[in-house]
């Protein structure tokens, strides 16, 4: 472990870095203290408050049985506890549903980046045939049929006018609240030595060193904003689903890809850039408060964090050329499990539900 210039910006933050063949690179662990916001959008509390309430109000669904929460819910980590994640009825989602904490460090949303600000992202949902399958048009009258909601609109943007763009802002103001508060981590990097466990600090060291986890999982939310071909195994329950096929074919000719009536994998990154090199790439997931949002994967193929780690320590998926194999103790395994689930968990605070109009 080499300490560079970093430590002198960056304070009581322990500094890791990495030879990687040839080229150092400065790459750390950081504190994570609050959801950067973009310069230019000013959100208050009464906003955040609106975002709160569209975005557990079933309205924002075509048959009014799904809301945000459906496959984003408080009590399991903003996600929903499925492999691949819950869908509008008669229809069947693609991916596993993300948690939504931290979500305002995240440069490229989707699992493949395709929407970059949550202003952008909060409406896809909405339309998309295999979640929300709401009309937008029809949701603004339904959503100003709602005495309550005119007033607050009117409160928060001045003219009371319940448009989609509104909503959006709402909506994503709301989910820059979402946040890992108080993680042992955080408090260790700021100086709190008792903070994590010797476990933990040891966990910490093989993540840093031999596993090599830090090389894409680092920063603030230990993710590097990129996307990598690790070649995860599509999921065998889901292989031969015609459901699951449809969507994905339909998700595919809206970005225009040629061949997408014979698609039989998810295409990655390779949907959005069509660059050869990003077939099967992900974006890096964030990893604070990783214990509470299993199953893992863009496709939640592996159900533990185990699982996963063992992805990790046989190299990766068939054919890649970005992992190499790990060679891990079972002792190892263990203990960078004990440094995810201990001190990458944010506090357990009671969320306080909204009452939706
Ligand atoms: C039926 C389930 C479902 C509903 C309802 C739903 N989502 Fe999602 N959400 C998902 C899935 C699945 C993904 C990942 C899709 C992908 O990567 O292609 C996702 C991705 C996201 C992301 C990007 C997360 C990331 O890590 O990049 C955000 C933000 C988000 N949803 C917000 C919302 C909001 C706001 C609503 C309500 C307007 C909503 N979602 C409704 C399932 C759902
Ligand atoms: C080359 C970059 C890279 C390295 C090195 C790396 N990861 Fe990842 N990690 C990723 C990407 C990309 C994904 C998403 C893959 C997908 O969804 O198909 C991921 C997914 C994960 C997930 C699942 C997260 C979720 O929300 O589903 C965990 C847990 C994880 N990595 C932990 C680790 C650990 C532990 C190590 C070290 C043993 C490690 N990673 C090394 C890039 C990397």
């Amino acid at each position: 472990m080499r300490v560079n210039s970093f430590l002198k910006t960056a304070g009581a933050c322990v500094v890791v870095s990495l030879a990687l063949s040839s080229i150092s690179y400065a790459i750390h662990l950081e504190p994570f203290i609050f959801s950067p916001m973009p310069r230019h959008k000013v959100q208050t509390p009464a906003m955040t408050e609106l975002g709160k309430k569209l975005f557990f109000d079933r309205r924002l669904s075509g048959d009014g049985t799904t809301s945000c929460a459906t496959c984003h819910n408080p009590e399991q980590g903003y996600s929903d506890g499925q492999d691949i994640s819950q869908s509008y009825p008669s229809t069947r989602n693609w991916r596993n549903s993300p948690t939504l904490l931290n979500i305002g460090h995240q440069k490229y949303l989707f699992h493949d980046g395709r929407a970059q600000s949550l202003e952008d992202q909060a409406l896809f949902p909405m339309m998309s045939a295999f979640e929300m399958n709401q009309n937008l048009d029809y949701l603004e009258e339904e959503i100003r049929s709602v005495p309550a909601y005119v007033e607050e609109f009117k409160k928060v943007f001045g003219d009371g006018d319940t448009t989609k763009e509104h909503m959006a802002i709402a909506i994503a103001a709301f989910e820059r609240t979402l946040i890992s508060e108080n993680t042992p981590l955080e408090r260790y990097l700021l100086g709190d030595e008792k903070a994590l466990s010797a476990d933990a600090k040891k966990g910490m060291d093989i993540f840093s060193g031999k596993a090599k986890c830090i090389e894409c999982h680092y920063g603030p939310a230990l993710a590097d904003d990129r996307f990598h071909a690790l070649n995860v195994p599509e999921n065998p329950a889901y292989r031969d689903d015609p459901r699951y096929i449809a969507t994905m074919r339909f998700v595919a000719k809206g970005w225009h890809f040629t061949d997408y009536r014979t698609l039989k994998e998810d295409p990655g990154r390779y949907l959005i850039t069509m660059d050869r090199k990003d077939w099967k790439a992900f974006r890096t997931p964030p990893l604070l408060d990783i214990a509470k949002t299993a199953p893992y994967m863009h496709n939640g193929i592996y159900a533990t964090l185990e699982e996963t780690i063992d992805f990790f320590d046989r190299g990766g998926g068939q054919n890649n050329t970005v992992l190499k194999p790990l060679g891990l103790t079972d002792e190892e395994k263990r203990l960078l499990k004990v440094f995810m689930v201990e001190a990458l968990s944010g506090e357990d605070r009671p969320f306080k539900y909204p009452v939706v109009p």
